[in-house]
């Protein structure tokens, strides 16, 4: 693609800072990587869930769901996974820009693909939430079947199982579900995320 055929008109748009002031929020992206079953979408729903009703406009991205649609054309393979997290990054600025509270949930495995998203979206909206539920749980868990599967060889590149998962170093928090409630694990994302989505007139 040729960048020099392209004028964007960012600079003549209403800006993100207006659009927060009509909602009486500031916009962040609090992303959640982990494993598959680990708690994520779970956790995602009942955040967005929590803030909505303290009259926060939010907006959830979910990898099965992103997947069904505008990534529908790509798998698991290391180059597609990394344009799957490109494009929910650059979908989640166009939120952020909005104005909205996002919520990403993605397996998102791998600390460059984090830090890329982090790089689109901007280092100071990015929360990273690290989903650290053990993969023993997420197996035994298996509400998709997928562990399962991926261990009779009929899914490959699984994450967890035949394709990594790297940690994140310095997540803002951690989480493993194995542990908490999900009212446990929503209460320290609340205390976490309030302070920072707070506008001060
Ligand atoms: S990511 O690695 O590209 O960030 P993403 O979060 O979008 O993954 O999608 C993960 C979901 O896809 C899992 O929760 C699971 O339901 C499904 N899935 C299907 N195949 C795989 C696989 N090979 N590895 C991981 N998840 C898979």
């Amino acid at each position: 693609m040729n960048k020099n055929i392209l004028t964007p008109v960012f600079d003549k748009m209403l800006s993100r800072k207006e659009k927060e002031q009509l909602l009486q929020q500031r916009s962040l992206m609090i992303w959640f990587t982990g494993l598959s079953g680990s708690g994520k979408s779970t956790l995602a729903i009942a955040l967005e869930k929590e803030l909505h009703g303290r009259g926060l406009l939010c907006c959830m991205l979910d990898g099965d769901n992103i997947r069904s649609g505008i990534n529908n054309n790509l798998g698991f393979s290391p180059e597609d996974r990394i344009e799957n997290i490109r494009r929910i990054a650059e979908i989640g600025k166009l939120f952020m820009n909005t104005g909205v509270i996002t919520i990403a949930a993605f397996i998102s495995p791998e600390t460059t693909m984090r830090e890329m998203a982090a790089s689109i979206i901007g280092k100071d909206d990015f929360l990273e939430i690290y989903i650290s539920t053990p993969l023993e749980t997420c197996e035994r868990r298996d509400v998709k079947g997928l562990y399962a599967k991926a261990r009779k060889g009929e899914i490959k590149d699984f994450t967890g199982v035949s394709a990594p998962f790297e940690p994140p170093a310095n997540p803002a928090l951690a989480i493993d579900t194995s542990r908490l409630t999900v009212e446990e694990a929503v209460n320290m994302l609340l205390e976490v995320v309030l302070s920072k989505i707070r506008i001060e007139n």
